[in-house]
């Protein structure tokens, strides 16, 4: 037999009345003083010398937010305040150590369980990781590996640090028996049914090809970004509230009642931890004698191990390095990552190093920069948007996040702020996820004081004043004031953007300037700037002068569906802007064309076609479109020159996933070039599905429909040569 840790399991057990009822009955009051407490400390740290009764409250105050955290499931504070909480208590235990008690949040697994699943002992028990933010605290755990292993030069293995839910998982004789959540970290709860609906766990595994009669492995459950956006989708389509982000809705999973639910989450699992195993003669297994070698052979065995993602190094400089190019690559992953894991590659000398009772010492994380905080919501502010939408944005205290200072977020409708119980005056939760764009994640009820007011939602226009309109399919209140100044400038604001006329040195700002002079004040205005009087300006120097003209001029050629996006008519992006240019010799032709030709078109259903109906028959809007053809602009639908001639005859294609060769643009582009055309989403119009790496609901979807070809990236440079020679 053997077992890599030899520990007593009482050491792990929680210290009488370490965790009681008392805290399930924290009052609202009691509440809100511990948050008042939170702030204090985080603004102020726990001194060197602090009072006992101090130590005592940041003890209390680090057990309360566990509470919340680890049973409840509903923190107050965002994760990385806790953790400097729990620096803070550290650092001081480490400087008095007389004064450490065995009750002290740092001297123990976990927390205490939730009880409507059967609870288990783990194997061994669960630990979590010491943190670090920084090269040097990463620097200062090689140091003191070093000295304790007494080696120079340590072998690392370094893999990402999943944001998800923890597990444990149990196979005997080949067979998974058993599955438990993490709990307190010495006794978790026996979820095997629900485990065994995420297919990325193996029901059987040969072990046995190993000599292995038993064993321990642990992992993080996660839904990849994809999967949660799907499930979002499907949660809202059902009138239901989003989930705030893809590790509540992996934890959230964990306990649920009919693992049919859990099924239909679509969750998947990464295993990276082998805790212990016996072998049927007892001799040790040579696959295991390293951290790698552990990943190797559960990948080997179809675990979905981080065999990819992780790097074995020399030394902790790569350590550093690797942590870096990481981060820089963390919104491109599938899924969330919020760090890495560095651990002694060396099974042995990871035993050597042993571990603290809450952390191994032959580990770490490192963290990355947090992207969670808490802030208060102090108003609500109302923007007419260029299609006339009224969103609310809520105003914040501005609050670090991510590299970024965050002071308002968009609250998108009356139904959000609803569901989100936003009131202004709140302290709120915010993150900011796969994506640049924060989230309010919720509101933090419990630390009301009675002061907060509701929010009122106009009736009117905030910028012109008439009244507002909302369909009954949608939830968007709207100003359909087509003068409303608002929506002109916005409009102004999209026909110069990037992804429309793309004029460079123009952007929101001078749109927002010349408005507000009275140089501007419609679109045909962009062509006939007063350029005598911009060029006294503060800032408008000669050359700058000069770039902005020839900018609006060189526009003047832009094609034909760059001009119709950038028209803003709405429900026209990008895709179907290029799919109308194509159906038309000139933009008049759009004027006679009914609903049920528009409906003929690809990616042209009933919404987009009323809309584009309504803007052809608008008169101000031909007006306007006269005013830009006596500029210039580029009216006509120029077909491309054919390179490869229309080898691939109008077929549809579509990608999906991460390409390795190509840019998914240079891609698209080829396609266009060789007479194909590019699909939106899968339907049954669409030919060709190009697959990359981690393909999600496109491909699933895809599969669905006989007639679509499913096709690698080699498979469609093949099919474009085949086409050009
Ligand atoms: S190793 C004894 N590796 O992070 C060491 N943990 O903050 C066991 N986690 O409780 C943990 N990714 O739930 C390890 N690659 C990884 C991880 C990882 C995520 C989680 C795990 C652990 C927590 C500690």
């Amino acid at each position: 037999m053997c077992n890599f840790y030899i520990v007593d399991i009482n050491e792990y057990l929680p210290a009488p009345n370490f965790i009681g009822q008392s805290i399930l009955m924290y009052t609202a009051t009691q509440i809100q003083q511990q948050q008042t407490i939170t702030s204090q400390f985080l603004q102020t740290g726990l001194a060197d010398e602090a009072s006992v009764d101090a130590l005592l409250q940041l003890k209390d105050l680090l057990r309360f937010h566990e509470y919340r955290y680890y049973v409840l499931n509903d923190p107050l504070i965002a994760d990385f305040e806790y953790d400097q909480l729990y620096k803070q208590l550290q650092d001081f235990e480490a400087k008095h150590p007389d004064l450490i008690t065995p009750d002290s949040p740092t001297q123990r697994v976990g927390n205490s369980l939730n009880q409507s699943f059967q609870t288990v002992a783990h194997l061994v028990p669960m630990l979590s990781l010491d943190n670090s933010y920084n090269a040097d605290d990463l620097i200062d755990f090689d140091r003191k590996a070093r000295e304790l292993s007494g080696t120079e030069n340590i072998s690392y293995c370094i893999e990402p640090k999943f944001d998800g839910a923890s597990i444990s998982l149990i196979y005997e004789n080949d067979e998974l028996i058993r599955a438990i959540t993490r709990g307190d970290g010495v006794e978790g709860e026996e979820i095997t049914n629900n485990i065994k609906q995420i297919r990325s766990i193996p029901l059987t595994a040969k072990f046995s090809n190993y000599g292995i009669s038993q064993i321990e492995i642990r992992g993080e459950i996660i839904m990849t970004k994809s999967s949660f956006d799907k499930y979002n989708q499907f949660l809202t389509a059902q009138g239901n509230s989003p989930l705030a982000n893809p590790r509540n809705a992996a934890s959230g999973s964990l306990r649920m009642k009919d693992p049919k639910e859990v099924a239909q989450r679509n969750l998947d699992a990464f295993l990276y931890h082998v805790s212990y195993f016996q072998t049927t003669d007892g001799k040790p297994v040579e696959a295991l004698s390293t951290h790698a070698g552990a990943l190797q052979l559960l990948w080997d065995l179809g675990f979905r191990s981080p065999q990819k993602e992780k790097r074995v190094v020399q030394g902790i400089q790569p350590v550093i390095d690797y942590c870096l190019e990481f981060e820089s690559k963390r919104d491109e992953l599938p899924y969330e990552i919020d760090g890495m894991v560095i651990k002694v590659n060396s099974l042995e000398m990871q035993e050597k190093l042993g571990m603290t009772s809450h952390h191994p010492r032959w580990a770490i994380a490192y963290k990355f920069k947090a992207r969670q905080a808490t802030t208060r919501l102090r108003a609500i502010e109302f923007q007419v948007g260029r299609t006339g939408a009224v969103t609310p944005v809520a105003k914040l205290d501005p609050v670090y996040l991510g590299g970024v200072t965050v002071s308002s977020i968009s609250v998108h409708n009356e139904e959000y702020i609803k569901e989100k119980d936003l009131q202004i005056g709140d302290h709120v939760l915010i993150e900011r996820a796969g994506d640049v764009i924060p989230q309010i994640v919720k509101s933090l009820p419990d630390l009301r004081n009675g002061e907060e007011t509701a929010i009122q939602f106009p009736k009117t226009c905030p910028v012109c004043n008439s009244e507002l309109f909302k369909e009954e399919t949608e939830a968007v209140w709207r100003c359909i004031n087509i003068e409303c100044e608002a929506q002109v400038v916005e409009k102004m604001i999209h026909f110069v953007s990037k992804d429309a006329m793309d004029i460079k040195s123009f952007g929101e700002a001078n749109v927002r300037k010349f408005y507000e002079l009275g140089y501007l004040k419609d679109i045909p205005g962009i062509y006939q700037l007063p350029y005598e009087k911009i060029g006294t300006l503060e800032g408008f120097g000669k050359k700058s002068l000069e770039n902005l003209q020839s900018a609006i001029e060189a526009s003047k050629l832009q094609p034909l569906h760059r001009l119709i996006y950038a028209l803003g008519i709405r429900f026209v992006g990008e895709t179907t802007a290029k799919t109308l240019a194509n159906a038309v010799e000139n933009i008049y032709d759009f004027i006679s064309k009914d609903e049920t030709a528009l409906l003929e078109l690809e990616d042209v259903g009933v919404k987009v076609a009323k809309s584009i109906c309504h803007f052809f028959q608008n008169e101000q809007n031909i007006e306007m479109l006269h005013h830009l053809e006596a500029f210039g602009l580029q009216f006509k639908n120029i077909k491309k020159e054919a390179t490869g001639v229309d080898s691939l005859g109008g077929q549809t294609f579509l990608f999906t996933g991460t390409l390795n060769k190509l840019k998914r643009s240079d891609a698209e582009e080829m396609v266009e070039k060789n007479g194909g055309k590019i699909m939106s989403g899968v339907s049954s119009k669409l030919n060709y599905l190009i697959v990359g790496e981690d393909a999600g609901s496109k491909l699933e979807k895809a599969k669905k429909i006989n007639t679509i070809h499913i096709i690698s990236e080699d498979e469609f440079l093949q099919l474009i040569q085949q086409n050009q020679s």
